[in-house]
């Protein structure tokens, strides 16, 4: 049944690499599964393989050009109409443009002119999948929630053996159906999400904060806004674009999060707390400029409240999730907060690590419960993250919905 991909259109785009005659064979999987395929070329990947090799295995017209004379493509409906972009391949050519906005074709115009998610699946010389300004323009795709199926290591085009090979049709036909034919497993939740840091005024100019980017927090908004939830996102200060279909409210403070969590209580089936809420704030934060003066300056703080602590009281029946961001002794800590803050999860990363934490795209968390049971996670990037992140939340309220909650 998950590979049932009928009423589905996806935009498959084929850009101009010596793995352009893979995404035949991606094509036809996916026609076989019952998708509407919808086949857009680059100038470069007609190079390399026929319109009309797509046009015959899709059973439709295949786009080349922004000035084609269809209706779909002078007004771009096409892009609003799909569920999935899939570049595949995807040349480093195309990435930079994507990540930079360049809107030069039909391709790179019809993804920035509609919601649909991205899933791209790089395939180059080994020395450019290495090269920093790709790695670069690959970490900006993935901060706005494009997925990257990462190449293979093997023989190139090149003759040399190195990492970027097109991953196997079986890889990418894989997330195709995972994320298409993902049932709305969250549908009529309504899904609250605290993400990013907080900051706390020290005077007009001057404030405490943390190095939280917000990006596990905004991968999970999308995630759950994907899998059918209405979704409250409710961040602190951050440079991320509010995910598509997600209702955002921002704030500064601890205290602005605590009133705009609040204030969504009601509707609030499930709460995942991945804000860094800053501990404390300055005691009496000052009205104009602190001069300085010479001498040592003491700055009075005060702890500022603690969201979680505060909703446990109030929670009903909803499901609350936590996160520890912890530099030493990680499971221990994780398990007091557990405790202490009465959650039914908590989310728990070692900061240290290398490939986890703050500002990265990737994260490497294990998922403690309340039941004790603890599932540790690889290095994934945050979106995948964020997607077993609520795979583990689904099954722990399946297992509640069961009577099994040892919380209540
Ligand atoms: N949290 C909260 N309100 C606060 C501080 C934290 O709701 N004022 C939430 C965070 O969003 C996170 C969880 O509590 O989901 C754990 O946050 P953390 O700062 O790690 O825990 P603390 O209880 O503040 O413990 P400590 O900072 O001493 O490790």
């Amino acid at each position: 049944m998950k590979d049932d991909l009928r009423g589905k259109h996806i935009l498959l785009g084929v850009t101009g690499s010596i793995a352009a005659y893979k995404s035949v064979l991606i094509l036809r999987r996916l026609v076989q599964a019952g998708a509407q395929v919808t086949v857009v070329m680059t100038s470069s990947a007609q190079q390399f393989i026929t319109p009309l090799t797509f046009q015959v295995l899709s059973r439709r017209p295949v786009y080349t050009s922004l000035f084609d004379s269809s209706e779909e493509i002078r007004h771009l409906t096409l892009a609003e109409q799909v569920d999935m972009i899939l570049i595949a391949p995807a040349t480093a050519n195309i990435i930079g443009k994507i990540a930079h906005g360049i809107a030069d074709d039909l391709l790179t115009t019809l993804v920035t002119a509609g919601p649909a998610p991205m899933v791209m699946a790089p395939a180059m010389d080994g020395e450019m999948w290495n090269h920093p300004v790709l790695q670069r323009n690959l970490s900006i795709l993935n901060g706005l929630g494009v997925q990257i199926i990462p190449p293979e290591e093997g023989p190139l085009a090149s003759g040399k053996e190195a990492t970027g090979r097109l991953a196997s049709e079986e890889k990418i036909l894989a997330v195709v159906f995972d994320r298409l034919g993902r049932k709305a497993d969250l549908k009529g939740e309504t899904v609250l999400v605290t993400a990013g840091p907080t900051q706390e005024p020290i005077d007009p100019v001057r404030y405490l904060t943390n190095r939280s980017s917000g990006k596990m927090g905004y991968a999970l908004a999308r995630a759950a806004q994907w899998r059918g939830a209405r979704v409250i996102l409710v961040s602190g200060p951050t440079h991320l674009p509010c995910p598509a279909g997600v209702e955002r409210i921002l704030v500064r403070t601890a205290e602005e999060m605590r009133d705009a969590v609040l204030g969504h209580w009601a509707a609030t089936t499930l709460l995942i707390m991945a804000a860094a809420v800053a501990d404390y704030r300055p005691r009496h934060p000052a009205g104009r400029k602190i001069k300085k003066d010479g001498s040592d300056f003491f700055l009075e703080l005060e702890p500022t409240p603690d969201i979680l602590a505060e909703l446990r009281a109030q929670r009903g029946s909803r499901i609350l999730v936590g996160f520890a961001a912890e530099t030493e002794d990680l499971d221990r800590q994780a398990r007091t907060k557990l405790e202490r803050k009465g959650l039914d999860m908590i989310v728990a990363n070692d900061v240290t690590q290398e490939g986890a934490g703050f500002d990265l795209d990737t994260n490497i968390v294990t998922l403690i419960d309340a039941h004790g049971e603890t599932v540790a996670l690889p290095r994934l990037s945050k979106a995948e993250t964020a997607e077993r992140i609520l795979d583990r939340i689904i099954e722990l309220k399946s297992r509640s919905k069961a009577g099994d909650h040892p919380l209540r």
